[in-house]
Formats: structure tokens, sequence, C-alpha cells
């Protein structure tokens, strides 16, 4: 007899391996992960939040109301001011129908609307094509939904437009393009390769979609997730693709609070097809009847009273200097054959090692950053299980997300040394 009487996503919904990595950095106080997504735990806003709370909580009819129940799509007021927000970014002369309070709802965390989609939207057995590498949480969600994947292999500027259109022809010629139901695209910073995609192949990737979606019989939709979007320390902003021709019933958008403002806060926002959102709420009904109201009421009141973009220039500036501490350190200290890009957002740096050298859990070269004590993730973890193709095996995320300045110096410096022993070996 069993010892669960576990349902089929029960079963499915295996340990995933950073639940490891995490441990282990734990477990380890010597070790210095490199590996953690966190954000930078000493530019936290707290004097702000508790400002902001005191405000909220600072009248009996505020207070009450952000400690009673709210509404599952979210306080109309944040929900305006979100959409306003991003409107800003998208550049003013957009229409504001687009970013209208009716398409938007809060979820809790931004990991919440890719669960409520995929819930949503595909059964076990259908289809998603992800980038290649992509966000390795997002593959969890995928493993328990019983989701097949194809991977598109990014480039420095986006997808592969030319295997995009590979992958749909062939998935047209053996029917299985009917299974087919997103495509998801990381479009700022990536995580976990620092690549954003310029506006041309974003909506060139939709075009491309739109043409395969009588074939398939259904919509095909792009979710576009940019966690990091605001997080960006050098160059200009690029439009999501909810401006995009013909994007209204097709684009997915999904934004947070979290990395901008504060990740303990778990509050975060999609743009959904009007028809599509219906569906949405229904479902996030059945999770959580609405993201916390205290929570959503402090994130009104940062985006009103401008705290919100306060923090974002001290956090911006603060990530660009972590940023170039890891840059300056990795020039050092990395041997010369391993190659990387310089970050201008997010948290991370990918690195791509020289031909013959493996980079994955079960490697020499996992094992003895682990004797230097130094975490990194290998990148084989960030590849979606795509019968196509092997998964790559040679690459790794290093964050200064969380790390502290001087341990992202040690760290780099350990992980230099991890490398330089091996490549002599
Ligand atoms: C690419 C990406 N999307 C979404 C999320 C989820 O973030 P949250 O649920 O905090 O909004 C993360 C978190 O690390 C992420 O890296």
């Amino acid at each position: 007899m069993s010892t669960l009487a576990l349902s089929q996503l029960g079963r499915r919904t295996t340990e995933p391996p950073v639940s490891w990595l995490m441990s282990t950095a734990l477990a380890r106080p010597n070790l210095i992960s490199l590996a953690a997504g966190f954000t930078d735990s000493e530019s936290l806003p707290v004097d702000e939040a508790r400002e902001l709370l005191l405000e909220v909580l600072g009248s009996a009819k505020t207070g009450r109301a952000a400690l009673q129940y709210g509404t599952t799509a979210g306080d109309a007021g944040l929900r305006r001011l979100t959409g306003e927000h991003l409107h800003r970014q998208d550049g003013a002369s957009r229409p504001a129908a687009l970013y209208s309070p009716e398409r938007l709802f809060i979820s809790s965390g931004s990991q919440q609307l890719l669960y409520l989609l995929s819930e949503c939207l595909c059964e076990p057995g259908d289809l998603v094509l992800l980038e290649d590498p992509t966000y390795f949480v997002y593959l969890g969600i995928v493993q328990s939904h019983g989701l097949a994947c194809r991977g598109i292999p990014l480039a420095v500027d986006g997808i592969d437009l030319a295997h995009l259109e590979r992958t749909l022809e062939s998935l047209k010629r053996s029917g299985a393009l009917r299974r087919l139901k997103l495509l998801y695209l990381v479009t700022y910073f990536q995580n976990p390769t620092g690549v954003s995609a310029v506006w041309e192949k974003k909506a060139t990737a939709l075009e491309l979609l739109r043409r395969y979606e009588k074939a398939a019989g259904h919509p095909i939709y792009l979710l576009e997730d940019a966690a990091y979007r605001e997080l960006r320390f050098a160059g200009d902003d690029v439009p999501s693709l909810l401006i995009a021709r013909r994007a209204a019933d097709r684009v997915i958008y999904a934004g947070t609070f979290s990395k901008p403002f504060a990740t303990g806060v778990r509050v975060g926002y999609g743009v959904v097809p009007e028809a599509l959102l219906r569906v949405v709420l229904r479902l996030k009904a059945n999770h959580d009847f609405g993201t916390s109201n205290l929570l959503q009421q402090l994130m009104k009141r940062a985006l009103a009273t401008g705290a919100y973009d306060r923090h974002l220039r001290v956090l911006r500036e603060r990530y660009a200097r972590k940023a170039a501490v890891m840059v300056r350190a990795i020039r050092q200290h990395f041997p010369a054959r391993v190659e990387w890009d310089e970050p201008r957002g997010g948290l991370y740096v990918w690195a791509r090692l020289p031909n013959h050298l493996k980079s994955g859990m079960k490697s020499r070269l996992f094992r003895a950053a682990l004797r230097h004590d130094v975490l990194y993730v290998p990148g084989e973890l960030c590849y979606a299980p795509d019968p196509t193709r092997p998964k790559p095996n040679q690459e790794m995320r290093i964050s200064f997300g969380g790390a502290s300045v001087p341990d992202i110096r040690t760290g780099i410096a350990r992980l230099g040394a991890t490398l330089r022993e091996l490549l002599a070996a």
C-alpha cells in the first residue's frame, strides 16, 4: 500500500533540484552562495514600508478596509495605479485603454500568474515553447502539469526566430501544433542569462504564432514575463508587447513588485486578454479569492506617494554597483576562455565554459566549487526537458543580487580559482 494517496499532479510535483542548493547554502555558513535568486537585503525598504503601513493603519477607516477581505481581481486603486505605471514605462503616447484596470489583476507574486495560466490553458500532454535556457521555477509548473516543452535558443537579443519558425513548422507537420498553448518569454534581463529581447524579435515572434493558429485550431498566447524590467541600470527600456499590433487578445504580461520593491510583499500583477482574464479570476478565486489586501494597500501607497519610484532609483544604483563589483572580479579571476556578458540590469551573469568543462550538479567543477565554499546555479537546471536536443551542461548562473559586496569579491575569487584548477587538470 502506498503511504500517500496522491493525485497525478501531486505525484508529478517532485522536489526541485534548487531546493538542494538552498538547503546546502543554509547548512554551510562559510559557503558563499552566488546561486540564490534573492534580492539585495540591505536595501529592502524597511523604513518606507513602516511609514506606509502606519499610514494605512493610521485611521480606523483605512485600517479596517485594509484588514478586511478584498476582491479577487485586487484593489481597484492599486490596479489603476499599476496600469498607469505600466503605461508610463511603455510611453505616454500609447492608448490608455491598453492599461485599463479592467484588463489587469493583482496576483500573489507574478509566480501565481504563471501557475494560474498553466492551470487555465493546459492539460497534461499540452505543449509550451520557452527560451533555451529559461526561468527554472517555471519548469516546476510545467512538470507539475505534465506539459511537454520545446526550447527555442536564446541569442544576445532574444530568441532565435528562425528556430521558432522551424519548430512551429515541424509541430504543424507532426500534428502536435494542436497541443501548443503558449510561448513563454522572459524579455528583460532574463533569468538566468541577463539577456533582454529587442522589440523586433518580440513582435515578430507574436506574428509567427498568429500565422500558425489556423493549423493549431485555437489561439496561441505569448506570455511576456517582465519580472526584471525595472531593474535596469544601463541602456533604454524597450516597450512591452502590449503595444504590438493585434496583441490585445494574445499577449499576457506578467509584472511584479517583488524585484523593484520587496520580494517579501509578494504582490504581482498581470495584464490578460479580457475573455481569458474572466477564467483566470475564477481560478484565482479557488486559490485565494484575492491577494493579501493589507499588502496591496501598502503597494498602493508606495505608488501613490512616490515612495516606490524613489526606492527604485536607490535600488538601480545599488545593483549597478554590485554588478560592477562582480564584473571587475570576474575580469580579475576568471580564465579568459570563460565567456560572459556584462549585465545592464537584473541580477545575473551567465558564464559559458570552454568546450570540455561540464558545470552540472554531478560535475567535477560543481564538486570542486563546493570544496572551495562557493555555489552557483548549474546551467543544466535552466533547460526544459525537450526531447529534440540534449540538455546543455556547460554554463552557470551567478547572481550579484543577494550576496554582499565582500562576498561577491570573495565568491568570484573562489569560483575563478576552481575554474583555473579544473581547466589546468
Ligand atoms: C523570471 C521570473 N519570473 C517570475 C518570478 C516570480 O517572482 P514573484 O512571484 O516574486 O513576482 C521570478 C522570481 O525570481 C523570476 O525570476
